[in-house]
């Protein structure tokens, strides 16, 4: 696989355009009119509440309320490819401390920040685009990218050197994370018919299961309906679990034709389906698009940590869910040559997943 070595145009933080007061968004982050948020010839813009499940249950004397519950969560995946989990054992204090960290990193000088400038080779580090193609549209949105799994790819001298506590906070917080995806994939399998260990084993077990984060930041827009935070896209990887920002909404799913705005409910998780359980489960589960909407009043800062099968994982549907009624739907391909795809193009909807259809 070869990535570029740089980015093919000179980057432009994001934040620092908000920053400098322009009152109009420079063409390259102007979409066109089909694509802009408040299109109301596509888009029905309405808030939601995706499924919530208090994760405690499972731990219930009673099997009915251990059963109910993967249910919800195994119906939710399949209906909505979304869903909240309240009482998943992390600590509130925890995910506070490193939102609040995050936030702080984003506040540092562009000179510091700068010293963590990522490349397309990685994508590790201090970013402003997703994608390499040339003229391409940009997102309102800096991130910062980092490996916490395999141990193989995790590198504390790439992570913010400041605020002093951000190293730590961010080892404790992917600690607790993994943990929690884990008991996700668990969950799935199980909700799938499989062995509870099936999705676990197939993301490459404890040695090469893959997990990153990615910080988002959205600057204020002065132009919000023109452009997006994020553009629609469906997560490539295993399983999301986002920490949104709870003071101001922006994440939208995609239900039919309508857009729909998640109320994020405080202290929770929302999770999602990605393109690669999406494939395991030869489509029983959904990953369902989403994309990200900006404003002009304040702000927004989301923490994305990514669950993923191993990058030379080779992902296909599970045997057991292939049968007359229900014939295999895609090819097999690695995790790593999977992603590559949207390291170059950026997001593109679900179109890369639709190429993966298996000629019948
Ligand atoms: C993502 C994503 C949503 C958000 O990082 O893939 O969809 O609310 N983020 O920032
Ligand atoms: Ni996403």
């Amino acid at each position: 696989m070869s990535f570029l070595q740089s980015w093919p145009e000179p980057i432009v933080r994001v934040q620092s355009l908000s920053e400098s007061g322009i009152q109009k968004i420079p063409n390259h982050f102007v979409k066109p009119p089909s694509d802009r948020p408040f299109n109301i010839m596509d888009t029905k813009t309405t808030s939601i509440n995706v499924p919530l499940i208090d994760l405690e249950n499972l731990n219930s004397p009673n099997e009915f309320v251990r059963k109910e519950t993967i249910d919800g969560i195994s119906n939710a995946c399949r209906e909505w490819g979304f869903f909240q989990v309240a009482n998943h054992g992390v600590s509130h204090e925890l995910m506070e401390k490193t939102r609040a960290v995050w936030n702080e990193f984003f506040q540092l000088s562009l000179e510091e920040k700068q010293k963590f400038a990522n490349s397309p080779v990685t994508y590790e580090g201090y970013g402003s685009r997703i994608g390499t193609e040339v003229g391409a549209k940009l997102d309102w949105c800096d991130y910062f990218f980092l490996h916490y799994l395999p141990e193989a790819l995790r590198d504390e001298n790439k992570w913010p050197r400041l605020p002093v506590s951000c190293r730590k906070l961010v080892s404790e917080y992917g600690q607790e994370l993994v943990k929690l995806s884990k008991r996700l994939t668990t969950i799935l399998s199980i909700g799938l018919g499989l062995n509870e260990d099936y999705i676990h084993q197939s993301f490459g077990g404890n040695n090469e299961t893959s997990a990153c984060l990615r910080a988002n930041f959205y600057p204020k827009c002065p132009q919000p309906d023109l452009t997006h935070g994020l553009s629609p896209h469906s997560d490539p990887g295993g399983i999301t679990l986002l920490l949104p920002d709870t003071d101001i909404p922006g994440l939208q799913i995609r239900r039919d034709n309508n857009w729909l705005t998640v109320n994020p409910i405080p202290n929770a998780f929302i999770v999602n389906i990605g393109d690669q359980v999406q494939v395991l489960s030869n489509a029983i589960y959904k990953s369902v698009e989403h994309r990200v909407i900006v404003n002009s009043k304040k702000e927004r800062l989301s923490l994305a940590f990514f669950y993923n099968p191993g990058g030379d994982k080779l992902i296909k549907p599970a045997h057991q869910l292939v049968t007359k009624d229900c014939p295999v739907l895609y090819s097999p391909m690695t995790f790593n040559e999977y992603r590559s795809f949207i390291r170059t193009k950026g997001l593109t909807g679900k179109c890369q997943i639709e190429s993966l259809k298996s000629p019948r």
